[in-house]
């Protein structure tokens, strides 16, 4: 005998429905990195505290969180935090030097710094973010805005745990995963356990999608590479997410255009994409079942109003009116944009798409 199982609930916010390859009344729009220096009031509270304090009080990451939804109408949230902190759980020294970035002061140099990694439970490392989230997610519920937890992918996490901070050739991070292999295989290992059990503990805190952000794998690795030296651990980490919980996972890499297939095989529901290339080329390569999100170049925001929306126009054009398209850059917003811009621009495509 068949039992009948009862229709699951769909969701009815846009950037949800459009996550599921649902039709929405509009493209919904939220840009990576939203809650950041190009916002006066983002500017006032780090005025007072330091990037790492902003983090770890919820109470301060909630605010800063919820600051761009107020001001811009996004139509997601994504939690105020870093990909690195979680590094700091596994007993690096991580800092973020102003002017400068990320700075781990005892990266990794050898094998043995490997296995001396701890793997702790995000209830114990990142404790403060989950906080923040079901302060956050307590407060958007009413107003039906979803908010995105996140997580950094192994190849990007041990590219600043190796390098020690940002890199442009990233030649520590791949003369040790081809000098020391199965040193590279814990350590990737390890990863995945941290980030896979993070990722689902923000889902259970109250974020209502995941993103995952591989922003230098596509960047430092060619196609072989990428196959053997991250693909494994991606795919693992997605599987992993999977089981544990059912929010729909985003899946976003940078310069990997020219193996997207490759990428698409490691998991998540929807692919972000990089500006590289148009949206419609990654969208076939990608197949149109499944979702999409993307692409604008970051730096359009810096045109003149005519050029920038051009470019929106052009965008939309390609996505073409198709279910699963979201809204977002290429890339995280520069610092320098003017917020003028960013206000347009939610209006427009809202308006532009709106059925
Ligand atoms: O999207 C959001 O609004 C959520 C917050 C968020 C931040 N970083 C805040 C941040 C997210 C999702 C990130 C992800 C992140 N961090 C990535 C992946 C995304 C990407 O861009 O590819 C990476 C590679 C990092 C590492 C990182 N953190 C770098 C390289 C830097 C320095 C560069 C910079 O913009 O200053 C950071 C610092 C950082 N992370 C800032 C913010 C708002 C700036 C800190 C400040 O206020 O001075």
């Amino acid at each position: 005998m068949t039992t009948i199982q009862p229709a699951a609930q769909e969701p009815t916010a846009p950037f949800l429905r459009a996550c599921r390859g649902l039709p929405t009344t509009y493209t919904p729009v939220w840009l990576m990195r939203q809650a950041g220096r190009y916002m006066a009031e983002y500017r006032a509270i780090r005025a007072q505290h330091t990037m790492l304090e902003v983090i770890q009080t919820p109470e301060l990451a909630a605010q800063v969180t919820l600051q761009p939804i107020d001001m811009f109408g996004f139509d997601a949230a994504i939690i105020f935090s870093d990909i690195l902190p979680p590094l700091m759980g596994m007993g690096l020294h991580l800092d973020f030097i102003k002017g400068e970035g990320p700075h781990i002061d005892n990266p990794i140099t050898r094998p043995y710094d490997i296995d001396m990694l701890a793997t702790p439970p995000a209830e114990e490392s990142m404790l403060p973010t989950l906080k923040a989230i079901e302060i956050v997610a307590r407060e958007l519920a009413p107003r039906n805005i979803p908010l995105i937890g996140f997580a950094g992918a192994p190849f990007t996490l041990a590219s600043y745990a190796i390098e020690g901070g940002g890199s442009k050739t990233f030649a520590k991070t791949k003369a040790l995963m081809y000098r020391e292999p199965a040193a590279w295989k814990r350590l990737m290992t390890k990863l995945v356990t941290v980030q896979a059990d993070y990722l689902i503990k923000q889902a259970k805190a109250g974020a209502a999608a995941l993103q995952l952000f591989d922003s230098w794998a596509g960047q430092a690795l060619g196609q072989l590479d990428y196959i053997r030296y991250v693909q494994p651990y991606n795919k693992a980490l997605y599987d992993a997410v999977k089981r544990g919980t059912d929010v729909p996972v985003i899946n976003f890499g940078t310069g990997a255009s020219s193996y997207l297939a490759e990428v698409v095989a490691c998991g998540g529901d929807v692919i972000g994409v990089d500006w590289q290339m148009p949206l419609d080329w990654c969208w076939q390569q990608i197949g149109h079942d499944k979702p999409i999100q993307g692409n604008l170049d970051p730096i359009a925001l810096m045109a003149p109003w005519h050029e920038l929306q051009f470019r929106i126009d052009d965008l939309l054009a390609r996505a073409a009116g198709r279910a699963g398209h979201i809204f977002n850059l290429g890339h995280g917003i520069l610092p320098e944009t003017p917020v003028e811009n960013v206000k347009r621009l939610v209006e427009y495509v809202h308006t532009q798409t709106a059925s």
